[in-house]
């Protein structure tokens, strides 16, 4: 049987759209999930929607729509997002899923025959959008310390796991396993918080006039359970019904949740930092009080800003990751995000950092390596690899010792460290072609020759193979450029020699094209609208003309000539002529741009311009006004 590797992602709230944050855990995962599947190993890689809740009751009700078609219509934003960035999971679950909402039923009955869930009158600070109770110390200001947003004082009955039992225990199981939470900074705070505060009993269930939108507590018709009571289990339920090789059981015993499936105790959980309370504490201590392992590894991951600012959608600044890997490539976006910052830090995003990064690490450094190689093998042994029968000893000695240093970086999930290793070798071998010169060697020391270039394919097989979890099109375009395809296999392909000679390369496209900063910039320009005061606006002087003769432009199918009457008789040419014809535009009132240097279209003068809508379908519309005024009329 072979060995499994379970990871799993954050289950994202299905109220509004993906964003980068999203995207960074989706695919560190995947990047995981890769790997492994390269080791040979069975993987399970999880990821979900979190559809319960007054977060997605709230957003369902503002468009409209009852919780449910809200979360149909918006899962499928995660799962075409997941496809274009190339991520492949094995499941995704979302916690409608009626399976799941039966285990959920399954654990909380669990907790309640075991004494460890209690009803109780409670009185807390409620923090409504953040869905938490808060004690008055915890309050900032007399204000949510999540959000910062006022808290109301509620009364009710409820049900408590009974948390604080497993206080003891939590804190021996973090101090006994030193990677249980990641970052090592992170681990220190949540000890650090355990071993200061007493663990509280945590409120799991919700009374259904408050809200109605969860999953009903099986003891007791008047309640649903706490939606991250509900989500949290999703990591467990899934393994009983979505996990590849544990077979999907239609009827679920409770000795099942017991005894877990061989997918459990999962190997990583990824999220980010604002959820590790709620990993850490909550779910560790749920998990306990079912009688399972907590999962070998929680890790924290940092947030992301925006050219420095905090991503908000107030402020406008929300990536949509299908954007960014639309314009810079799938490959180049999943490779910034690991190559950047370490995976436990904060990062910021900013365009002019992803361009630097692709043209200096991706076109400079990967994309001129493989071009080099393949061109060489083109021009000096006819595309195929030559024979050779020595090698580049130290370029042999870092390839071979790549996996064990990915290996080891990937464990503690320093991604931007195993980039690092793979990039030290992408280096060495650029140096090689400079120090070996490979082209004065052409015609005269052919043997030489052909160590160099061997020393080089199949230095340059091995960073492909690597780079396949980080960057899987790209890498497998290399590895196809080296005339290798099919499947790829680290426990079959990790040693030197396995690029034969006589295999037949091709010099593919260019992989990763320089961008050019300067028309990026001047895009950007126009598309953010580069902001004008009023006096820059002022200076256009805008009227209302009336339209008195109109005709076509001989030999255009564009361009039409206008007289126009803006106070004064002025002749105006505009392309507008496959959308309108000079017909309709006679008596027609549209905004002209007074104050425009006359330019000449065709041979014929324009004294102005006037003003026009058009969109990417190849529509257009004149503007017009929206009641009579008299022509001359200023526009201010
Ligand atoms: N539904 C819960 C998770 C339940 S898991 C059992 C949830 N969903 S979420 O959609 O709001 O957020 C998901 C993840 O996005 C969290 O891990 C959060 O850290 C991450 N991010 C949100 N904004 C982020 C950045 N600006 N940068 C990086 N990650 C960020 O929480």
């Amino acid at each position: 049987m072979k060995e499994t590797f379970y990871v799993t992602t954050p289950i994202y709230y299905v109220n509004d759209l993906p964003h980068i944050g999203h995207a960074y855990t989706t695919i560190a995962a995947d990047i995981l999930a890769r790997y492994y599947r390269l080791n040979g190993k069975e993987v399970f890689f999880l990821t979900g929607t979190d559809e319960h809740g007054q977060k997605v009751e709230r957003a369902a009700k503002e468009r409209g729509m009852t919780p449910k078609e809200h979360a149909d219509k918006y899962v499928v934003n995660f799962k075409e997002l997941w496809q274009s960035l190339n991520i492949k999971y094995d499941a995704f679950i979302r916690t409608t899923d009626e399976t799941h909402k039966n285990i959920v039923q399954k654990v909380l009955q669990r907790l309640m025959d075991n004494s460890d869930i209690e009803k109780r009158t409670y009185k807390g600070m409620y923090c409504t959008p953040c869905e938490r109770f808060w004690t008055q110390k915890d309050l900032i200001d007399g204000k949510c310390p999540d959000c910062g947003r006022p808290v109301d004082e509620i009364e009710e009955s409820n049900y408590f796991f009974l948390m604080s039992k497993y206080h003891e225990k939590l804190i021996n199981h973090i101090e006994e396993n030193e990677r249980f939470i990641l970052p090592e900074t992170r681990r220190n705070e949540v000890l650090g918080f355990l071993k200061a505060n007493p663990l509280g009993d945590l409120c799991i269930s919700r009374p259904k006039n408050r809200l109605a939108w969860g999953i009903p507590i099986p003891f007791d018709d008047d309640y649903v359970t706490y939606v991250w009571f509900d989500a949290l289990t999703n990591y467990l339920s899934a393994t009983f019904y979505l996990g590849p090789i544990w077979h999907q059981k239609k009827d679920i015993k409770d000795d099942d949740i017991l005894h877990s499936s061989c997918w459990w105790p999962a190997d990583h959980h990824l999220i980010g930092k604002d959820i590790l309370t709620t990993h850490a504490v909550y779910w560790s201590t749920m998990l306990m009080a079912i009688g399972l392992a907590p999962p070998k590894n929680i890790f924290a991951h940092g947030w992301w800003t925006i050219e420095g600012k905090k991503m908000s959608k107030s402020l406008g600044n929300v990536i949509d990751p299908r954007d960014l890997a639309q314009r810079y490539g799938v490959d180049a976006f999943r490779f910034f995000l690991f190559r950047e910052v370490p995976f436990g830090s904060d990062g910021d995003f900013s365009e002019s950092a992803i361009i630097k990064r692709i043209n200096v690490d991706l076109a400079n450094d990967l994309g001129n390596l493989t071009s080099r190689i393949t061109m060489m093998i083109g021009k000096y042994f006819d595309g195929t690899v030559p024979d050779s029968d020595s090698y580049d000893e130290d370029i042999k000695k870092m390839a071979l010792q790549l996996k064990e240093k990915i290996d080891r970086h990937l464990q503690v999930l320093a991604f931007n460290k195993a980039i690092d290793e793979i990039w030290q070798l992408v280096s060495s071998l650029n140096k090689y072609i400079d120090s070996t010169q490979p082209w004065t060697l052409f015609g005269k020391r052919n043997d030489e020759l052909k160590k160099v270039i061997y020393t080089l394919a199949e230095g340059l097989r091995f960073v492909a193979l690597f780079l396949l979890p980080f960057m899987p099109q790209s890498a497998e375009k290399i590895l196809r450029q080296l005339g290798i395809d099919g499947q790829f296999d680290l426990t079959r392909d990790n040693y030197w020699g396995f690029l034969k000679a006589g295999t037949k390369t091709h010099k593919g496209e260019s992989l990763f094209p320089r961008i050019d900063t300067k028309k990026i910039e001047i895009e950007k320009n126009v598309s953010s609208g580069n902001i004008i005061n009023i006096e820059d606006f002022s200076k256009v002087i805008l009227k209302i003309g009336k339209v008195i003769e109109a005709e076509r432009v001989a030999k255009s199918d564009k361009l039409i000539k206008l007289k126009v009457n803006t106070g004064e008789i002025r002749q105006i040419v505009a392309g507008i002529g496959k959308n309108y014809s000079p017909e309709e535009l006679i008596n027609k009132f549209i905004v002209v741009v007074c104050n425009l240097k006359p330019a000449k279209l065709m041979g014929i003068e324009s004294q102005g311009m006037l003003l026009a809508a058009s969109d990417s379908e190849g529509r257009l519309a004149i503007l017009t006004t929206e009641r009579e005024v008299s022509v001359g009329a200023r526009i201010k």
